[in-house]
């Protein structure tokens, strides 16, 4: 079978990543008998280089065109003087607003091999963390009204943040499945005790639970959620709240798990197609020395693999490769511990792909 993928490879870190990724999808592809097409399009810093744009038309018709995205990661301070709506990260945000991608999944697991790397005391960790962030992502704060005024007091600026019932009810619904796949445990987190928003998202989440019986949810304000993650991560399931929770807590819990040099993330839209991508940034002070992490975007590559073409053996495959090379002692400097191997980007991608 073929299958169609845009690849965004964006700025600093980002091609490199990619390129590891790509590697082990063609192997995967000769191993299972599949084939991959990469169809290799401009979003980001480098796309305002070229074309004046982040996010050229023909970057999202060829987006559209295909049957999934593999993303690195955008942005740099070369372009970091440009106005809100100019900048680098605003490819990423249309990319998702245009291609309808309201859901964020990003799991954190703790791999047994790694928990030198977590900064928590063992026995907070014992026994692995295994938790998954749905992240809501195309509404709330990101997307609302925005903008600036004069105020008495000097020039104000503000963003709004607006939830609507249909908005929160997808989010939940899709957060509610995924539980059931999994411990049937949901968080919701939210800022209910201020914020009128997050009361209805709690009303909304309370609603569609009706519908899951067997999943026990319970509601959690975000600043206790900060601190429950790092005092107790192994006390969650599922987590599922606004766009801009989602994004705090889930460089949390990257951290948690050793490093953010290690989550994926998927967003969808219901049904198969999907974006996928590292959760960290293009880290451009590391960008062409190959010592990036490829392991976030390789696992994205095996998420793609799951939820958008339904290869679950082939995705497990790429995740087992991933800890047959850390089980073998190596590291890439974000995780690097005494007597463990040193490995460079193309080295740890050449490793994993082996090891499919
Ligand atoms: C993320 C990133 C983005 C976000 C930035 C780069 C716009 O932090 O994907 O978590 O805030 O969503
Ligand atoms: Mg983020």
């Amino acid at each position: 079978m073929e299958y169609k993928i845009a690849v965004i490879s964006g700025d600093g870190i980002g091609p490199e990543i990619i390129e590891e990724a790509k590697k082990v999808l063609l192997k995967v592809g000769s191993k299972f008998g599949h084939s991959f097409v990469f169809n290799h399009v401009l979003a980001g810093g480098c796309a305002i280089d070229a074309t004046g744009e982040c996010l050229p038309e023909k970057t999202l018709s060829i987006c559209c065109d295909c049957d999934s995205v593999l993303l690195g990661a955008v942005g740099g301070p070369k372009w970091d003087d440009l106005p809100g709506d100019k900048r680098p990260e605003k490819a990423l945000l249309g990319l998702r607003q245009e291609l309808g991608l309201y859901a964020n999944l990003r799991p954190a697991l703790l791999f047994p091999e790694l928990s030198d790397a977590c900064p928590l005391k063992p026995e907070l960790v014992e026994g692995g963390v295994d938790l998954l962030v749905v992240r809501e992502l195309t509404g709330g704060i990101y997307f609302g009204e925005k903008g600036q005024c004069e105020t008495e007091c000097g020039t104000g600026a503000y963003d709004v943040e607006l939830y609507t019932e249909k908005e929160v009810e997808r989010i939940a619904r899709l957060a509610f499945n995924m539980a059931m796949k999994r411990n049937k445990k949901l968080t919701s987190v939210d800022k209910a005790n201020v914020l009128e928003s997050s009361r209805l998202w709690r009303r909304v989440v309370n609603r569609v639970s009706e519908d899951f019986p067997e999943v026990e949810l319970s509601h959690m304000y975000v600043d206790n959620a900060a601190m429950q993650l790092v005092r107790d991560p192994k006390q969650f399931d599922v987590i599922v709240t606004s766009n801009m929770f989602g994004d705090i807590l889930s460089d949390e819990a990257g951290m948690v798990v050793g490093s953010i040099g290690l989550l994926p993330s998927a967003s969808m839209r219901g049904g198969s197609f999907g974006m996928y991508e590292p959760i960290h940034g293009s880290a451009p002070d590391l960008g062409g020395k190959d010592v990036a992490n490829p392991i976030a975007t390789i696992l994205s590559a095996a998420m793609m693999l799951r939820y958008s073409f339904g290869l679950s053996e082939e995705a497990d495959a790429v995740e087992g490769a991933v800890k047959e090379f850390l089980k073998a002692g190596y590291r890439t400097q974000d995780i690097m511990t005494e007597g463990m191997k040193l490995t460079g980007t193309r080295e740890a991608g050449d490793r994993i792909a082996d090891a499919i």
